[in-house]
């Protein structure tokens, strides 16, 4: 189904076959492969090398766990995320409360290895599994007046410690506009390496847009909510003057206090070189259309 998406090498082509991918996903690594050969590059493959899982979950960027990069790892353990579940409401013909193994029961989890890049110019390579947002909007059943997508994470500041206090205003939100959540790229990720999402990177189920800012990507979700309206996203409410609605990676437009024209991959040591940002975080080819007669400086 997205396997025509996969232009990335997968886990499986950079390390030896782990026993977890599923014939599907052996498919999908396969199709990746034939696309990659094909699709030049302004970046080498060996950039699609997945970061180590240690690094993944342990340098992270989740506010309701407290500020540092270590904090997640150190205090997500506090998360109950058994039983969870997705309120998806608003303009949709099925609203409803769905439990998430019932969801999960209706997916195909596929691994997806993409590009993620924080806003605050650092990056990693993610070996995800997950399946497309789209599939779960198709659940719920989109109605035509609709046109954006609102996310919510929990809120529950007796295990998200760092609710407790006002860094941002709880709970975290995001948007995206509806083609955005429909493209094939779009994933809800239930885990990473083929094992379940760590608290510390969003447990149970999170959004993962490569193209754009990784605070994009909202962890934790448990609502859903179709509307015709631009909805808010916690950093623009924050700091509205750094943080728009779409937060497409542009090499070419800074960042009020720091240039986003190049990166540092984490888990390289502190030394390691950086590296050229790309144009849609290298995704230019599959999601520039989405913005065909948009102002991408303006509409940062
Ligand atoms: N989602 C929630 N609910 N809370 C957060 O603080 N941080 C965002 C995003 N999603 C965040 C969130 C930011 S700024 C980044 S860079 C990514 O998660 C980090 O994801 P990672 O820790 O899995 O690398």
């Amino acid at each position: 189904m997205a396997h025509r998406w996969t232009n990335d090498l997968t886990h499986d082509d950079v390390t030896p076959k782990s026993a977890y991918l599923n014939r599907r996903q052996v498919m999908a690594g396969m199709a990746g492969l034939g696309l990659a050969a094909l699709a030049p590059k302004a970046r080498a493959a060996a950039d699609l090398t997945p970061t180590d899982f240690d690094v993944i979950t342990q340098y992270n960027n989740f506010y309701e766990f407290g500020t540092g990069k270590d904090d997640p790892a150190k205090h997500a353990h506090r998360l109950t995320t058994k039983p969870w579940s997705i309120k998806i409401d608003g303009m949709v013909d099925r609203p409803g409360d769905y439990a998430l193994e019932d969801i999960l029961s209706q997916m195909t989890i596929e691994e997806r290895i993409y590009r993620f890049r924080c806003v605050e110019a650092w990056s990693m390579v993610v070996p995800w599994n997950g399946f497309e947002l789209k599939d779960l909007l198709d659940l719920a059943g989109v109605q035509s007046s609709a046109k954006y997508v609102a996310f919510e994470t929990l809120y529950r500041p007796k295990e998200m410690i760092g609710q407790n206090s006002p860094f941002l205003d709880w709970p975290y939100v995001e948007g995206l506009r509806l083609d955005e959540a429909n493209h094939p790229l779009t994933l809800m990720a239930t885990g990473i390496y083929g094992k379940d999402m760590p608290k510390q990177n969003g447990a149970p189920i999170r959004l993962v847009v490569p193209w754009k800012y990784g605070f994009k990507s909202i962890k934790s979700i448990v609502r859903i909510t179709l509307t015709d309206k631009e909805p808010p996203t916690s950093w623009n409410k924050s700091i509205p003057g750094e943080y728009g609605f779409y937060s497409n990676v542009n090499p070419e437009v800074d960042h009020p206090r720091w240039s986003q024209a190049s990166e540092r991959p984490i888990g390289g040591g502190f030394f390691a070189k950086r590296i050229p940002t790309l144009m849609f975080n290298g995704y230019e080819q599959e999601v520039a259309s989405l913005y065909e007669g948009m102002d991408l400086r303006k509409n940062y």
